[in-house]
């Protein structure tokens, strides 16, 4: 009997302190059933995720979100490693698929050579090709920002590796669509060598044609261009919008046949009020209806800054991810992800501490 007790303590003990070195040294968490913006948010293994200024591309029911992989200290702000992959049955749980893109750690006179700078990665699949293709913001090394061009890389399997193709700046020598009444300083200086490309995003349509949108003529101006029908480059057919109103991290997505655009005015890593704005064609004309945030610090995006709207139809859900940066030491770096709601036809993003999406 009391040698039963013993062994019976024993296992308990060994069961105790088994979930607990698993759970510490292991990382094994418990499974995410919530979204907590702003908190850290572990992978299935238990480590902070890493992908930063992300997008998501889904297929057959799996979520896969590519972001940078940011580093330590000031020098992670600088791409040390590339575009990581995680992916999601259920966009609460991630697993950690490895670096999608690598950046080159030998050959110095790479475009992508280790402490280039890769932001704002982008996945879409073309038909056509049967090739993922990513595109990203890319700042050739040891030049800050003035490059501002744009990185395209494809795959044949969606987690990568993908294969990096080659950089340039859009439309080069080509003149957009639209009214030259504005400003053109800085589209007429770069038209040779092509446009300003920094931050950006992609943008599939129902009809398979894909956009690229992007901050351009130094920040002053964002572009849509068109991109050709393998996605590995641009028809010609661009145009500018929100002419010199400073906007950056650019989302866009569609509802009930109508686009919406968020994104957020240029303060670097600092946050600032979002905007809205809504069309019915992709060219235009784009009404701005101002900043869609509520609640307490939705002045500032409460912290953080636009990266992508998904779209999950299936629950006719849309959530507006964000990050809050932190560039004294960019790994922990947050992501504020909150449902977007419409009303009179204009995005609303409520704070929320928790939420979860209704099944
Ligand atoms: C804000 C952009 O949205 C980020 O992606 C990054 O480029 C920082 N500016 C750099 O200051």
């Amino acid at each position: 009997m009391m040698k039963n007790m013993a062994m019976r303590c024993k296992l308990m003990l060994f069961g105790i302190y088994g979930t607990v070195f698993l759970s510490v040294f292991c990382g094994c968490t418990d499974k995410t059933s919530s979204f907590r913006p702003g908190a850290v948010w572990a992978d299935t293994d238990g480590v902070p995720i890493n992908a930063h200024g992300g997008g998501i591309y889904s297929e057959n029911g799996t979520y896969y979100w590519f972001g940078e992989y940011k580093t330590e200290g000031r020098a992670g702000n600088t791409a040390q490693v590339g575009v990581s992959v995680y992916s999601s049955v259920d966009l609460y749980n991630w697993d950690n698929r490895g670096i999608a893109l690598q950046v080159n750690k030998t050959d110095s006179l790479s475009d992508i050579i280790q402490g280039c700078i890769m932001e704002r990665p982008k996945v879409i699949f073309n038909k056509k090709t049967g090739l993922y293709v990513m595109y990203f913001h890319l700042e050739l090394r040891g030049q800050g920002y003035n490059t501002a061009r744009t990185g395209i890389a494809v795959s044949k399997n969606v987690i990568g590796p993908y294969r990096y193709l080659k950089s340039l700046r859009p439309n080069a020598g080509i003149m957009p669509d639209g009214s030259y009444n504005d400003s053109m300083d800085y589209l007429l200086r770069d038209l040779s060598k092509g446009q300003m490309a920094r931050d950006m995003t992609l943008f599939v349509d129902d009809d398979g044609k894909a956009y690229h949108i992007y901050a351009s003529e130094e920040n002053t101006t964002l572009h849509i261009a068109e991109l050709t029908d393998d996605y590995l480059g641009y028809t010609g057919r661009y145009q500018r919008f929100f002419i010199g109103r400073y906007m950056e991290a650019p989302t866009l997505f569609k509802r009930d046949g109508c686009y919406y655009f968020i994104g957020s005015g240029c303060t670097g890593w600092a946050p600032n009020a979002a905007r809205s704005a809504r069309a019915t064609s992709i060219w235009g004309p784009w009404q701005e209806l101002g900043n869609p945030c509520r609640g307490e610090n939705a002045e500032l995006t409460f912290g953080a800054q636009s990266t992508y709207v998904l779209h999950v139809p299936e629950k006719d859900l849309y959530i507006f991810m964000a990050d809050r940066w932190t560039p004294a030491n960019p790994i922990d770096a947050r992501y504020v992800w909150l449902p977007v709601t419409f009303e009179d036809g204009k995005p609303v993003i409520e704070w929320r501490e928790t939420w979860k999406y209704q099944l």
